[in-house]
């Protein structure tokens, strides 16, 4: 039982935390910078799946790898749990579904969910197989290469066309511009904020000169949007959005629309890539899963290919947590007693590692999804509760339909070399060396 802390309001509460390390913070600290993964499983194996700790960036936090407790954090009240803080919205923008708490967060996701959702998703599997074709177009056969690059390519054209309505100039420009925007956002974001202005040449200030220009961009495509005498037909996220009005009648504003595509960009590109890039690591080392893949691929069942997908997200888990944020005067969690302003991190990771629920975690093994659906609680590589992931089947029908595509048309050579180590790219987790794979194209593709 920890002392009891003093709230910002100057009342104190009694708190009853979970255990802590005994290691010295400092040290803490850095283990947790130098290998979040790592430190977090250390901490939950030495002090139990339910610890106290201080991170850099989020402070005084509790690690839950608890399925019991997980649940019930997911499924806590928003008005008690906000999401952490910071989160991404201190990088895309305050306008975004990240950035927003209560009835502002309940109304835009009430926003956001039809265009992810059965029927629309439907509409952009055509731009998922097509981009998928393009990048194919320049493999070389017999050539170790990194899938991931090519899957970071196709996941952030698809989301471009199929969110932001994009084509031409535009899509030039933003292809352009939104991978090392991305890319340095991703490692600013696990980083403190600057307390003083950025100097000229500062990361920060280079971030700001993205956004600048994107910005610019955006406005073009909403002018053009907005002219355009099929916008009732277009199915993109961004007609959407100008068509879509909030129960009060209102409208999204243009720089909650430039906020909130940027956060559907940020969130579900990489990580639906580095996904897709441990799924070529995870079966080009799996001849037999690989076998039964290809086997279906000639069909149109996906069985298998989903189970494969479900098993490659509970064992290459790319987010690693799932943050809140107390903001109710304390929160009792399970046997504890959390005070105010305490951030909860939900591992994610580590739920997936659980013996008890998945015997030998380590194992990977799709079959394990064909004898049983994967469960709400410790199935959760898109988080849980009101902020579960918005793009989830978004996700998982371009995972479906990139895998599809590629073993219809190319072979994939097995390999015996040991597993890619796991490496941090900031928000994501990606094979370390990129998911390579050798390929051979095959003389007869389907259809
Ligand atoms: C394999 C791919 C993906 C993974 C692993 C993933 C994972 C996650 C996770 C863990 C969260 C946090 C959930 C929580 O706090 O409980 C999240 C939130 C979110 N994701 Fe995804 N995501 C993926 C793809 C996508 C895609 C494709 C999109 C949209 C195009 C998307 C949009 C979002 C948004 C907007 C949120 C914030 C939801 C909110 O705060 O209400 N994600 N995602």
């Amino acid at each position: 039982m920890s002392e009891a802390p003093t709230l910002g309001s100057g009342v104190a509460v009694d708190t009853k935390l979970p255990p802590t390390s005994r290691l010295p913070r400092p040290l803490g600290a850095l283990a947790f910078v130098a290998s979040r993964r790592r430190s977090v499983e250390w901490l939950t194996r030495s002090c139990g799946r339910c610890v106290t700790v201080r991170v850099p960036v989020f402070g005084d936090a509790v690690l839950v790898a608890d399925p019991a407790l997980a649940k019930q954090v997911f499924t806590t009240s928003p008005d008690v749990l906000h999401n952490i803080q910071p989160n991404l919205s201190r990088l895309l923008g305050k306008g975004s579904v990240f950035g927003l708490e209560g009835a502002e967060h309940r109304r835009r996701r009430k926003l956001l969910t039809p265009p992810f959702h059965g029927k629309s998703i439907a509409a952009y599997e055509r731009i998922v197989e097509e981009e998928t074709m393009r990048e194919m177009a320049s493999w070389t056969e017999g050539v170790e290469f990194a899938t991931l690059e090519p899957m970071m390519r196709i996941t952030l054209n698809v989301i471009l066309r199929a969110v932001f309505g994009a084509d031409g100039a535009e899509l030039r420009q933003l292809r352009e511009l939104l991978p090392k925007w991305v890319t340095l956002g991703s490692r600013l974001s696990v980083l403190p904020t600057p307390t003083h202005p950025p100097g000229r040449w500062s990361p920060w200030a280079r971030l700001a000169s993205y956004r600048q220009t994107y910005e610019s961009l955006i406005d073009n495509l909403v002018t053009r949007a907005r002219q355009d005498p099929n916008l009732s037909e277009r199915t993109d996220v961004l007609s959407l959005f100008l068509r879509s009005t909030y129960d009060d009648g209102t409208v999204m504003t243009r720089s909650e629309i430039g906020d909130e595509l940027l956060a559907l960009l940020a969130a579900g590109h990489e990580t639906t890539a580095s996904t897709l890039g441990w799924a070529f690591e995870r079966i080009s080392r799996h001849p037999e899963v690989l076998e039964r893949l290809v086997a279906e691929a000639a069909g149109d069942g996906n069985t298998y290919r989903q189970a494969t997908i479900l098993e490659v997200q509970r064992n290459r888990t790319v987010i690693d947590f799932a943050g809140r944020h107390v903001a109710a005067p304390s929160y009792e969690l399970g046997e504890w007693r959390l005070p105010q302003g305490f951030s909860i991190m939900v591992s994610l990771l580590q739920l997936h590692r659980d013996p008890q629920v998945y015997p030998d975690p380590e194992r990977f093994d799709p079959q394990r999804f064909i004898d049983d659906k994967p469960s709400t609680y410790s199935w959760v590589p898109f988080g849980g509760g009101v902020r579960r992931c918005v793009g989830a089947a978004f996700a998982n029908m371009e995972m479906d339909v990139v895998l599809r595509t590629v073993l219809r048309h190319f072979t994939i050579r097995t390999t015996t070399a040991p597993g890619e180590k796991w490496h941090s790219r900031g928000v994501a987790f990606t094979p370390k060396k990129g998911g390579r794979v050798v390929v051979f194209r095959r003389a007869t593709p389907p259809g």
